[in-house]
């Protein structure tokens, strides 16, 4: 693949500082990891249903819907999940500077491709939110069957099976979502928001 020669950054006229003052709140992103089943994609969804509905400038970045449209050339390896999760960074990125609160629901298995995301916001933009969730209660769970089928053999690198997830060290915030209902890690995730003068 090409690399990109002669090209130049511009910088836009409307700042990310003007569009927090229009919106009147400001922006990060909200990215949650955790294991397949573990309820990222819910509680990211539910997050972003209530900062909609109090008037949040919002988006959710989800990974079944990436995968089948920008990211449909990536797979499971090592090398297509960082390269998954770097382009998803970059997006979530221009979202944030677009001014707005951004969720985004990956495994995003490897601590390393999730420091560098971090790496490319700057300070408190990137909040990490941990669904912290046992793998037997994920597999209990197994809404897609996935977890049979890579026991089964079916499924190749698997997370959790054959295929390693490094759970984060320093979370900004953490959830047990075989402990907490969905209300109550909405209200979680929006008190850190508050707290944190984002919205
Ligand atoms: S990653 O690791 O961050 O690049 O994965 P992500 O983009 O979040 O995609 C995870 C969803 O893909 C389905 N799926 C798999 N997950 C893990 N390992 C393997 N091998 C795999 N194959 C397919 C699965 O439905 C994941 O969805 P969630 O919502 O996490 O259950």
């Amino acid at each position: 693949m090409g690399k990109s020669t002669n090209i130049t950054w511009h910088d836009a006229t409307i700042t990310k500082q003007d569009r927090h003052a229009q919106n009147g709140h400001g922006s990060c992103v909200l990215w949650f990891t955790g294991l397949s089943g573990s309820g990222k994609s819910t509680i990211a969804n539910a997050v972003s249903n209530e900062l909609f509905r109090q008037g949040i400038n919002e988006y959710v970045l989800d990974g079944d819907n990436i995968r089948h449209g920008l990211n449909k050339d990536l797979g499971f390896s090592e090398y297509d999940r960082t390269e998954n999760i770097r382009r998803i960074g970059e997006v979530a990125k221009l979202f944030v500077d677009s001014g707005k609160v951004v969720t985004t629901a990956f495994i995003s298995p490897f601590r390393s491709d999730r420091d560098q995301v971090r790496s490319i916001f700057t300070d408190n933009e990137f909040i990490e939110v941990f669904v912290d969730c046992p793998l037997e209660e994920c597999e209990r769970r197994d809404p897609k069957q996935l977890y049979a089928k890579a026991r089964a053999g079916e499924i190749k690198d698997f997370t959790g099976i054959d295929s390693p997830y490094e759970a984060p060290e320093q979370p900004e915030i953490t959830i047990h979502s075989n402990e907490v209902s969905v209300e109550d890690a909405v209200q979680l995730v929006l008190g850190y928001l508050q707290d944190k003068n984002i919205i």
